[in-house]
């Protein structure tokens, strides 16, 4: 079926009381295992490119640099490629840009095809973050396209969103914020992390969740809450990858019964970028500690070589650059960069399928409305 927006994913989540996990994607090949293992449990799904993905994917090795025009390339590249598999699938899937760093990438992401945007304006005063917000929903909404604001801030590193301390989400703040902003869903701060390191038994502020969710309700306002930073850091897989030869230090990651309480208080959508990464970082070394050959394969030589010289790192861009083109588009007559594909999905759907049925997304499918971009459009207009 067609891409749908993520406004009619949202509203089944808050009906039916289930999180949707919101998996990120640097490549065709993940974006097939993500969209592949959702298929497994009926569940719809939740893609994201995060914008320097985008950047990463329009051919930037250097995807940290990465310009405009990198991120308007990558956006096609992932939008035209997910907008087939959507089409031949019989789940509705949407396509989501992760920490929209401005108005330009949030253009460059729904020109490519997104179906849904985030503009993350936490770093700035709440007046400007509304006023960039607002901006976007403005934008958005009259193409169908659906809106996620950010409002506090999370500690951790994501790419560039980095910080070194959180603020908690004000409760009255994000209130207001949706009011003002007409938002779909808001990121909130309470108590977790961007990356592998969040730090032992985390307690999460599950007050600011209630209190948010309660008042939005009480206004007759719509308004789904998101929780970035919400990788488990599964610890079989560091503990294997360390076993082969990394070194992942003080790595913990938010407990399932700590994200399961919060989906009934109002998290509906969940982020999950990092335990993918390690995922995939593990059967990549698995591969190549059990392949004598594969020290005979100049590409594989090389990606060995990389992963040798920073054995803390797991972020497969990182290490895949030798193979970099055909890791984005999935395209290789190489065998064994065949088989390193083939680890990859597996990685992610061990990850992806375990989450959707902690999260209790199994089935989710038929309990979603397949809107249109220009029905969506519509209905904002109508509301408006
Ligand atoms: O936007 C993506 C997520 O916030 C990533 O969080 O590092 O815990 O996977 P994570
Ligand atoms: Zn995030």
């Amino acid at each position: 079926m067609p891409l749908i927006p993520l406004r009619p994913l949202l509203a089944a989540t808050q009906r039916y009381g289930f999180a949707q996990g919101a998996f990120n994607v640097n490549s065709v090949i993940q974006a097939e295992a993500v969209i592949a293992a959702h298929e497994m449990f009926r569940s719809a799904a939740i893609l994201q490119g995060a914008d320097l993905a985008n950047a990463f994917m329009g051919g930037n090795a250097d995807f940290l640099k990465g310009t405009l025009e990198d991120k308007q390339r990558g956006a096609r590249l992932i939008g035209e490629a997910v907008k087939k598999l959507s089409q031949d699938s019989p789940i509705p899937v949407v396509l989501h840009l992760d920490h929209g760093k401005d108005f330009a990438s949030v253009k460059a992401a729904i020109d490519g095809g997104f179906t849904s945007v985030m503009i993350d304006g936490s770093h700035l005063p709440f007046a400007e973050n509304v006023e960039l917000t607002r901006e976007v929903v403005q934008y958005a909404h009259e193409r169908g396209i659906t809106v996620e604001g950010e409002l506090g801030v999370l500690s951790g590193v994501e790419d560039d969103v980095f910080s070194d301390q959180s603020t908690y989400t004000n409760p009255l703040k994000a209130v207001e914020f949706c009011k003002k902003t007409g938002v779909d869903c808001l990121a909130i701060s309470y108590g977790t992390k961007h990356g592998a390191v969040k730090g032992e038994n985390v307690q999460l502020r599950k007050e600011i969740v209630i209190a948010v969710t309660e008042n939005l309700k009480h206004e007759g306002i719509f308004g789904v809450l998101v929780s970035h930073g919400s990788s488990l850091v599964p610890r079989y897989i560091v503990e294997k990858i360390n076993q082969l030869g990394g070194t992942i230090k003080g790595a913990n990651g938010i407990p399932m019964e700590e994200l399961k309480s919060v989906i009934k208080a109002g998290i509906g959508k969940i982020n999950i970028d990092t335990d993918l990464r390690l995922a995939v970082t593990r059967n990549i070394r698995e591969y190549l500690a059990g392949n004598n050959s594969a020290a005979e394969n100049p590409a594989l030589k090389a990606i060995a070589e990389l992963m040798n010289q920073k054995p803390e790192q797991f972020d497969p861009r990182g290490y895949l650059v030798p193979i970099m083109d055909s890791f984005i588009t999935g395209q290789t007559t190489d065998p064994q960069v065949l088989d390193i594909f083939k680890r990859i999905k597996q990685g992610v759907q061990e990850v992806v399928g375990t989450l959707i049925v902690e999260f209790g997304s199994v089935g989710s499918s038929a309990k979603v409305e397949a809107v249109s971009l220009e029905e969506m459009a519509q209905r904002y207009q109508r509301n408006s």
